[in-house]
């Protein structure tokens, strides 16, 4: 079995479509759910979903090694963020080599880097009536949006669309093709 944790801090519709896909399935477990957030969404998700979850502070990631005794506690194989803003520390992606999915809500490298997040992306988008956006799945690494990507999908827009129905576009393209890409990845990765 591969475990894998999910990272959410926002409405955790990306983690419900995980969770829900991976139940019970024949070699891929959903067996962590981090959130830096008390009132995160995905916390109802997990207790749902009978999911173990953790609300981490900043120490816990930045100043101690408390979140990655509790990934290696969990054998957890690969970290798939959904929603979560936090830059990665050098201590969790050492111990996860390219063991670290996200999804970025835009077509890298366009509309990505600090601060360049859901609605932010979707607002600048429109402010450029930009013909195509889409979702970008990428590696981690210590910098943000810029690892490698694996998977990118467009989907056409037009000046008729609010950003909200920009968002929503994207949302429904990051719903449909996040968990299998996550899938096919352990599938690909040596343990
Ligand atoms: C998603 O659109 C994801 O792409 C974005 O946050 C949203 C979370 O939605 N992530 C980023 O912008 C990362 N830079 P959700 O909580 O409904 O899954």
């Amino acid at each position: 079995m591969k475990n894998v944790a999910i990272f959410a801090s926002g409405s955790g519709s990306n983690a419900k479509e995980i969770i829900h896909f991976f139940d019970d399935h024949a070699h891929i477990k959903i067996s962590l759910i981090v959130t830096n957030k008390r009132d995160a969404g995905v916390l109802n998700i997990a207790k749902d979903a009978s999911i173990p979850f953790t609300i981490i502070t900043e120490d816990d990631i930045y100043h101690t090694e408390s979140l990655i005794v509790k990934l290696k506690e969990r054998n957890i194989d690969l970290i798939v963020l959904a929603g979560f803003l936090w830059l990665m520390p050098m201590n969790i992606l050492n111990a996860f080599p390219d063991k670290i999915l996200n999804i970025h809500p835009s077509i890298l490298p366009k509309y990505g880097g600090k601060g360049m997040y859901g609605h932010h992306v979707h607002k600048a988008v429109k402010a450029n009536h930009e013909k195509e956006t889409g979702i970008t799945i990428h590696i981690v690494n210590e910098k943000y949006d810029e690892g490698n990507i694996i998977f990118q999908k467009k989907c056409r827009i037009n000046d008729d669309m609010s950003s909200e129905d920009i968002a929503n576009s994207v949302l429904k393209l990051e719903h449909k093709y996040y968990s299998r890409k996550i899938e096919e990845y352990l599938n690909n990765i040596k343990a």
